[in-house]
């Protein structure tokens, strides 16, 4: 692994941008579709809001973020103020209003880790997951749209390290692997360690909330950066590379914290993660950028490591050696 921490990226890596991008074409959804989620927001909203005129809807996770492959589920967030009723009883009620809403498959799960509505929209034939008051996703969505506007080589990126995520099955955080949102988060730490992206927390703040108790702040007018990483000229298969090679051969398991809210690595030691704490392991640390005590790496055991950072191995490898990357990297487990 020392010997390997060196290894310059393969000169002819660039061949396979193109095979790369198409893969990243095939993923995008369609004007189409990103038409009917809007459309089903806007219809649910007038639903709920019928009931709850003091209720907002907002869209949340891959269907916001900018990240989302098509087809994929849509994910909702009802934010409701309401001191008389907990969030079962709202969850209860809103199955029942959508219920008279003419929406199918409902489904209330109110014992899950985040309680949720399950239903399926016959008009469009999407199927959603509405949860409740889960503001601090909205907001980390809106960092996540923001950083993608800013240089598109990092959507291409968290494209392809998703895909390649799903195939190889470590994109299961109930199995002990990353989340979607966690992978991103890797990709944009990537970029600005390269100066491809900037840190927007730690820019004048031009947006500003509080949720629970959780100050969100950052520079939010990003059309104003959309030459910031134009100095390089990385493509995504080098970035790709890059990235595997990173977590593969160069991280530091043992010390360091990847951190999107500073742009830097930080120590475990700082941020006392040294050790298990209840189920938080620690074994790969990915700060939150807003939450500073979540660890999105926290799911991860000591058999899923093995199995993920074999999985870097094998992607990195595969990046540097194999005649056909944009094939082999995708192979189902
Ligand atoms: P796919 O559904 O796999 O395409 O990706 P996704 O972007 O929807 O990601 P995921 O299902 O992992 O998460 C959905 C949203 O929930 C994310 O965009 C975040 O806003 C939020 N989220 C997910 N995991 C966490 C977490 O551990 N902490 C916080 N604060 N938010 C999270
Ligand atoms: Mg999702």
């Amino acid at each position: 692994r020392f010997q390997r921490r060196n290894r310059p990226c393969r000169y002819d890596i660039d061949r396979f941008t193109p095979s790369f991008l198409s893969i990243f074409e095939s993923l995008v959804p369609s004007e189409e579709e990103i038409a009917k989620q809007k459309q089903l927001l806007t219809s649910l909203s007038r639903i709920i809001n019928k009931e709850w005129p003091n209720s907002k809807l907002y869209l949340y996770g891959s269907c916001a973020n900018s990240f989302g492959f098509s087809n994929s589920d849509i994910d909702l967030c009802l934010s409701i103020d309401d001191k008389e009723m907990s969030k079962v009883d709202i969850i209860l009620k809103l199955a029942d209003i959508l219920q008279a809403g003419n929406l199918q498959n409902i489904q209330p799960l109110t014992r899950a880790r985040v309680p949720i509505v399950k239903l399926m929209d016959p008009e469009t034939g999407l199927s959603c997951d509405i949860c409740v008051n889960n503001l601090l996703a909205v907001v980390n969505t809106k960092l996540l749209r923001d950083y993608a506007q800013i240089d598109r080589r990092l959507r291409q990126l968290a494209f392809i390290v998703k895909h390649w995520a799903k195939s190889r099955r470590v994109n299961e955080t109930y199995q002990g692997t990353l989340s979607s949102y966690a992978y991103v988060i890797m990709c944009i730490h990537l970029l600005q360690l390269r100066r491809i992206l900037p840190c927007l927390q730690e820019m004048e703040a031009t947006y500003l909330v509080t949720v629970d108790e959780n100050n969100c702040a950052y520079f939010d007018q990003v059309d104003k950066l959309n030459n910031y990483g134009a100095h390089s000229r990385d493509t995504v298969s080098r970035l790709l590379w890059a990235f595997f090679h990173y977590w593969a051969y160069e991280h530091d398991y043992t010390r360091d914290v990847i951190s999107i809210r500073t742009g830097r690595i930080i120590s475990k030691e700082r941020k006392d993660w040294t050790r298990r704490v209840g189920n938080d392991r620690h074994l790969i640390c990915i700060e939150d950028p807003f939450e500073l005590t979540h660890d999105l790496g926290r799911v991860v055991d000591k058999f899923t490591i093995k199995i993920l950072r074999e999985e870097f191995e094998r992607a990195a490898n595969i990046l540097q050696f194999d005649p056909n990357p944009s094939v082999a990297l995708f192979e189902p487990y």
